[in-house]
């Protein structure tokens, strides 16, 4: 029998839009950097996205895009399993479960679930309630060790965390308890209009988030348009959010300090600044953009190591779940 002794990491990525430079730097820059150190499952969590109204055409081909996207970024299907969440159902069918083990109370608490019923008024449907229990499943399902998450993510790992002790006490000693995976180089990027806010691709503003598909003019006029201060002096501070957001950006892609970046633009303006900003921007994200494009007009190979993702996923799921089945009472013939 195989034993693995690397820890096994779960994350997952809503399809819908392209990725920001935000969800690159926070999130799916290291997703590729955790394969070497750790056993990785990373999946394209489709089933969350209908939580809000989509079109089908285009949740479908965005699904592709997203895998395609990542696989671009460097994620391995040799070394990691990529897959799309419904293309396993044990998560489906391990969500029930939990869900019966989960108080209407805790998840009337989520502050997500406040937020977007607040923003899709007209559309407070129960998945949208529940969504954390399909997370919470999604990570269990294979006794994931750690959990690469954003902060907006952190309240549903805890949930996740609640509910595997729940049922461990309850149905004894089922699931690994997950513990957050918070990345050595950290920086959370903020919008680049309205820099005390995160980069979101929901924002109305187009010219606050750069997209990983965005070409090297639009990458330019949108640093170039990014909001600063008055003081011209590339410093980093609390009091100047939008040179420190710029700063972090640069650091990010270029592996550059705060003091050597200091030093670099001493005696020049904000203008020279963001233009080098905007360059190494495009000197990291061009070639992931034609790589991108190459994979996704390689539809075979793509699907095929989505199916072959699918396929690993569901087997390790598929003991998980039926381990659960047993325990809770379902009748086995
Ligand atoms: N809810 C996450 C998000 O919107 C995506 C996600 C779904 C996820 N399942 C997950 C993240 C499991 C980590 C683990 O960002």
């Amino acid at each position: 029998m195989e034993v693995s002794a690397k820890k096994r990491i779960l994350s997952g990525i809503q399809p819908t839009g392209t990725f920001t430079l935000g969800n690159y730097i926070g999130a799916v820059r290291n997703w590729g950097l955790l394969q070497q150190e750790y056993e990785c499952l990373y999946m394209v969590a489709n089933m969350h996205a209908i939580t809000v109204r989509q079109t089908p055409a285009d949740l479908r081909r965005q699904t592709r895009e997203a895998a395609a996207l990542l696989l671009a970024c460097g994620i391995d299907p040799q070394k990691s399993i990529l897959f799309v969440q419904s293309h396993v159902p044990a998560h489906a069918e391990l969500a029930w479960v939990l869900a019966c083990n989960t108080q209407f109370g805790e998840l009337s608490r989520m502050t997500q679930f406040k937020d977007k019923s607040a923003r899709h008024a007209d559309n407070v449907n129960a998945g949208l309630f529940t969504y954390p229990v399909l997370m919470a499943a999604d990570i269990l399902v294979y006794n994931a060790d750690l959990v690469p998450v954003g902060a907006d993510q952190k309240q549903h790992l805890e949930l996740a965390r609640n509910i595997a002790v729940r049922f461990n006490n309850a149905y004894s000693d089922t699931f690994t308890v997950p513990d957050p995976y918070i990345p050595k180089t950290g920086a959370r990027i903020m919008s680049l209009q309205e820099p005390e806010k995160k980069m979101s691709k929901s924002d109305t503003n187009a010219n606050s988030f750069i997209l990983m598909l965005d070409d090297p003019d639009t990458i330019r006029r949108k640093c170039k348009r990014a909001v600063t201060d008055s003081e011209g002096v590339v410093r980093a501070d609390e009091s100047k959010p939008g040179v420190t957001n710029l700063m972090s950006i640069y650091s990010v892609f270029t592996g550059k300090d705060f003091a050597s970046i200091e030093s670099e633009f001493t005696g020049k303006g904000y203008g020279d600044f963001k233009l080098a900003v905007a360059e190494s921007v495009i000197s990291v994200f061009h070639p992931i953009q034609q790589e991108y494009q190459r994979i996704l007009e390689d539809k075979t190979y793509l699907d095929d190591v989505l199916k072959d993702g699918a396929q690993r996923a569901a087997h390790i799921a598929a003991k998980t779940c039926a381990k659960v089945y047993k325990k809770v009472g379902f009748l086995q013939l």
